[in-house]
């Protein structure tokens, strides 16, 4: 969509995989959802060093509201859970740099059973949120059918527009529509969103990522193109930190979903994430290899015998960036290839290995002997090809 917003993909922490419709503040005070929840994450966003790598979104998802629309027709945070109300949230968040987002559903109810926003609430429910001065609307598709989501979701894109507030309009049409042509128009969700899940709710665990991988790059020659600045394919939220993945399936998910060039919606509790997968989270170059401004999406480029996979982005000024995953489930597979094997022409590159930080300058033909764990990635930052003049004869690295 172009309305200026999200030529990156956006970064941030969503309340849904973690936190789910727990309301239960009574007697788990700490987890329900609730204000103190997003004000807790705003903080640990705000004090633990993932604003400035661009985490700046917090969003609420599904069950904040009350079950009834106020006397004029309009939704209502839960008074109890959210006593401050939305825009005391969305002043909590502008005022640390952060940005608030919000959840809405085009049909009868939300999937949770809370009032949706049909076709005859879009243009109330988008003042509303204009109203709260929040900065993204997730608009799901629970209890709605084809005919009305045709009508609902284009309609959302001119209401919120029409607005004046710039709010982000993150779409789940295509999830409700399976995902693929003829049914789903990527044209057009380009035109009207700027961000779309294509395939079911992630879960926590290893299997449910590696669907949504096997998805994705199964369908590659038809979301790849949907994707660019300002509308993005959204393979649902990052679950590093959470219980159901190991620090090489953490990696596996943070490097694929930098080759996809995803959104980076964490969902996990920010206040309790080890060490371990903070430094996942907060790796410096896979975040500037999912914030390439080209905005181009990666793909598979090899599916080996070995179970290993190959998968490459292009990054702006001819840089590149390469994933080896290995789907085994034996021991490190060392695999052999060179970057001539993976389609780069002659010449010298870096490499700069993201996980390990080791960086070595090679030419097309040097054997690159890549040893991947079990169900884990190894992913390079290759640069441009070197300019010859910085080697003498011998290929040696001279300045
Ligand atoms: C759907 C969405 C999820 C989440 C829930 C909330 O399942 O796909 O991401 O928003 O609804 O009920
Ligand atoms: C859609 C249809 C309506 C009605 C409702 C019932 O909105 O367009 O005619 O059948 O579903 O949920």
């Amino acid at each position: 969509l172009d309305n200026g917003l999200m030529k990156t993909p956006p970064m941030g922490w969503l309340a849904w995989e973690r936190f789910r419709c727990n309301i239960d503040c009574q007697n788990d005070p700490k987890n329900c959802i609730s204000e103190n929840l997003f004000i807790d994450m705003a903080d640990r966003l705000f004090e633990d060093g993932w604003v400035e790598l661009g985490y700046n979104f917090v969003n609420i998802d599904d069950c904040w509201s009350l079950k009834k629309r106020d006397q004029q027709g309009r939704l209502q945070p839960d008074p109890e859970r959210f006593p401050g109300g939305i825009k005391h949230l969305s002043r909590y968040m502008h005022d640390r740099g952060l940005k608030l987002g919000i959840y809405a559903d085009m049909g009868t109810y939300t999937c949770m059973g809370y009032p949706g926003t049909p076709l005859d609430k879009v243009e109330i429910d988008a003042q509303t949120f204009a109203n709260w001065e929040v900065d993204m609307l997730k608009y799901d598709g629970c209890y709605s059918n084809a005919t009305d989501q045709a009508m609902g979701y284009p309609l959302m894109s001119k209401a919120l527009n029409a607005t004046g507030r710039p709010i982000a309009y993150s779409c789940s049409w295509p999830a409700y529509q399976g995902g693929l042509p003829p049914k789903v128009n990527y044209t057009q969700l380009g035109e009207i969103c700027n961000l779309w899940r294509n395939y079911g709710d992630i879960q926590d665990s290893w299997s449910s990522v590696l669907m949504i991988i096997d998805w994705v790059f199964e369908n590659q020659d038809v979301l790849t193109p949907a994707a660019g600045p300002g509308r993005w394919n959204d393979p649902d939220m990052l679950i590093v930190g959470d219980f159901g993945l190991s620090m090489d399936q953490s990696r596996s998910q943070m490097a694929l979903w930098a080759i996809m060039a995803a959104p980076l919606f964490m969902s996990n509790d920010l206040r309790t994430v080890s060490s371990e997968a903070r430094s996942i989270l907060q790796n410096k170059m896979v975040i500037r290899i999912n914030q390439d401004e080209l905005g181009i999406q990666g793909r598979r480029i090899l599916k080996e015998k070995s179970n290993i996979e190959v998968f490459w982005r292009p990054l702006s000024n001819d840089y590149s960036a390469l994933v080896f995953f290995s789907r085994r489930t034996d021991m490190p597979y060392h695999y052999q290839t060179s970057l001539s094997k993976l389609n780069y022409t002659a010449g010298f590159y870096k490499i700069h290995d993201v996980f390990t930080d080791e960086t070595k300058v090679v030419n097309e033909s040097t054997v690159l002997d890549v040893p991947v764990n079990p169900t884990g990635v190894v992913m390079f930052y290759v640069s441009a090809k070197l300019q010859i003049h910085h080697f003498s004869r011998g290929g040696k690295l001279l300045g």
